[in-house]
């Protein structure tokens, strides 16, 4: 088993470079199914959630070639198959936006039940609501295949019941191909949303209103390659700007953009970290402990989700009593066991923590319960004194490229290390 092995305490300091979104780029490889046509990618990141859904599109009959480590050129002319058995897709949640792809490019889907991160249930009913309007029949199997045909897809009203990122996604993926005009309301209106519009226009659709709540798409017969580059991961970046304050550090994060982020900033100010913005870049400093902050978490441009976590770890060792609620995932929350582990006090509460600052963590054995939870389990490292080890990490490799080597070149000492499996027992005091 490979665990971070980190030596903490160290500020952060200098620079680092973010890559390509996550989730912008999960959902336009599966777009690349609507043109029968090759598309070139660039920025794309470099992790196992990417490599998963380009192994899938090269099973289906895509042909990919790599440019460089962050380009590639895929050709989808010659996918023969619109079926993705439960072997694939349990590889990452993002497997079910081949659904959408597939019904727009065949008017035929089947695409077993996605894997992904542990965060509660994850309902898909908005998704399949979205396909029958677009006058989809949709069918869940026994074996969770779900199973989705049209005789032709017609545009239609879409009114999403709660704000999704993954339903809003999947039906302008089904639409964009439809005859006739789509409108999809209470649309999510996250960066990605507005990165897949911005691929799919380049391919030649018709898609306006991405980052607003509603989003209208004319069909279009035919959709033709392009190249296109990735939008900086958000998230990515929201995580080493609190690791640059949470160790006191000081930080420029590059490659960003600085609109994505203003909901992180703005809480990071209320706790009285420096933060300064450049046309593409933000710097993150701090000389002293934090300053507490309630945060309440929303779909964008609300403060993300998908960085309660490493906020927690920052307020977990700021001055005075903050409060984290959770209004997106059930169960978002589990990395608190972790964390109290090395110090912190947290008290979880149902959608609520309860987060009284310390001075500092201690070094623990820890693992990485998701990806976001792994990633602020490694701000926890870099702030505590002594050693840390986290395991599990194949969860924060799915979505941060490099981030040992990012890590280590803003000065922390961390190292990648294969523990062998009788060790491991050992440590975890099953031996
Ligand atoms: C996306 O998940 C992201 N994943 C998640 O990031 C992120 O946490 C989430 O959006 C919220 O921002 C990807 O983009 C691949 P949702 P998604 O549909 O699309 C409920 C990460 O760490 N819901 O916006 O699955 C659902 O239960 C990952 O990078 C329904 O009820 O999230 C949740 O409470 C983790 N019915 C809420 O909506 C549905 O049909 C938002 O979920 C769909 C969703």
């Amino acid at each position: 088993m490979d665990k971070f092995v980190i030596n903490g305490g160290h500020p952060l300091k200098g620079e680092v470079t973010v890559s390509g979104a996550k989730n912008a780029v999960v959902a336009i490889l599966p777009a690349t199914i609507l043109a029968k046509d090759v598309c070139r990618i660039e920025n794309i990141p470099n992790i196992s959630d990417v490599t998963a859904m380009i192994n899938i599109l090269n099973i289906m009959g895509a042909k990919i070639k790599y440019i460089n480590k962050n380009t590639i050129e895929i050709d989808t002319r010659f996918i023969n198959s619109y079926v993705v058995e439960h072997e694939l897709s349990k590889q990452l949640r993002a497997s079910y936006y081949l659904i959408g792809a597939l019904l727009g490019r065949f008017n035929r889907a089947e695409v077993a039940m996605p894997g992904g991160c542990y965060l509660g249930v994850r309902p898909i009913d908005q998704h399949i609501k979205g396909f029958e309007a677009l006058g989809a029949t949709v069918t869940m199997e026994e074996n969770a295949m779900v199973n989705a045909r049209a005789d032709k897809l017609l545009g239609n009203s879409i009114y999403l019941d709660v704000v999704s990122v993954g339903a809003t996604i999947n039906c302008m993926l089904a639409a964009v191909r439809a005859r006739g005009l789509t409108i999809i309301e209470n649309a999510a209106k996250e960066p990605h949303i507005v990165d897949l519009a911005n691929f799919l226009n380049t391919m030649g659709a018709d898609v306006r209103g991405a980052g607003t709540d509603v989003i209208k798409i004319h069909g279009v017969e035919n959709l033709h390659g392009c190249e296109y580059s990735i939008i900086p991961d958000q998230i990515e970046a929201g995580t080493y700007m609190v690791a640059a304050a949470a160790t006191k550090g000081n930080v420029l994060v590059k490659n960003v953009i600085p609109k994505h982020l203003e909901s992180i900033t703005a809480k990071l100010v209320e706790c009285g970290i420096n933060v300064e913005e450049y046309d593409d870049a933000v710097r993150v400093s701090a000389t002293g402990r934090a300053g507490k902050c309630n945060i309440k978490t929303m779909p964008h441009p609300g403060f993300p989700t998908d960085m309660q976590p490493q906020f927690a770890v920052l307020l977990s060792i700021a001055k005075g009593t903050s409060i984290i609620s959770e209004s997106v995932w059930d169960n978002r929350f589990r990395y608190a066991e972790q964390l109290s582990r090395m110090g912190a006090q947290i008290h979880v509460n149902g959608k609520t923590a309860v987060i009284e600052g310390v001075e500092g963590l201690k070094g623990a054995p820890i693992k990485a319960d998701d990806l976001r939870a792994g990633a602020a389990m490694m701000i926890a490292g870099l702030v505590a004194t002594g050693v840390t080890e986290i395991e599990d990490i194949h969860h924060i490799e799915r979505g941060y490229e490099n981030v040992v080597d990012k890590f280590r070149s803003l000065g922390a000492d961390i190292q990648r290390k294969e523990f062998p499996d009788d060790d491991q027992k050992i440590q975890m005091g099953a031996g």
